[in-house]
């Protein structure tokens, strides 16, 4: 588990830029945080690194979208989804065997059909003196794919990296 620490909606997309080059095929990340925590920013940072030249945008309506870059990327946001049966109608298996990127905003409801390996991401408000831009990324690598890297996602977010995470 390491925790960054943001200051702009501009950082957090660098912190999800700078995880780019650890994706493999078929990773998944999950991302929880309040509405407005910077959820979805992070996926657009993510998104540019990957070569993303469309707009991401919220999917919340769509509940799914998918962008081709260097690896394909589905990004979900399961928030208005109630149960576990109308997450199964979004074809999940199918999208896990794709080789893709999946980033799944408000993922938690969908833990149980997940892979053992994810990233899991939560963003809290930072707290941070009078700084209302600042976040908190708690990034925790869950299953051995993800914890083998875990040297590198620290080296990743190096600049990032806080000891003094506040009172999250
Ligand atoms: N450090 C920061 N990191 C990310 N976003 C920030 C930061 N500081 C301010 N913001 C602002 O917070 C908002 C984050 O919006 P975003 O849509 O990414 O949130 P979200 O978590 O996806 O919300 P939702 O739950 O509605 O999907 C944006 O308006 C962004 O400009
Ligand atoms: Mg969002």
């Amino acid at each position: 588990m390491l925790h960054v620490r943001t200051r702009s909606v501009e950082a957090t997309r660098q912190v999800a830029a700078a995880l780019e080059p650890l994706l493999r095929p078929g990773d998944v990340i999950l991302l929880s945080g309040d509405l407005g925590a910077g959820k979805t920013a992070f996926v657009q940072g993510l998104a540019a690194a990957l070569g993303v030249t469309e707009q991401v945008t919220s999917p919340t309506f769509t509940l799914a979208a998918s962008y081709e870059g260097r690896l394909r990327l589905h990004h979900l946001d399961v928030y208005r989804l109630d149960n576990l049966a109308e997450v199964l109608d979004l074809d999940l298996p199918e999208l896990l065997e794709d080789h893709a990127t999946i980033c799944i905003e408000w993922g938690e409801v969908v833990v149980p059909e997940l892979p053992r390996d994810f990233l899991r991401i939560r963003i809290h408000l930072g707290h941070l003196e009078d700084i209302e831009d600042a976040r908190v990324l708690e990034i925790e690598p869950i299953g051995p794919s993800w914890m083998s890297r875990n040297q590198e996602l620290n080296q990743a977010c190096s600049e990032w990296i806080t000891t003094d995470p506040g009172d999250l």
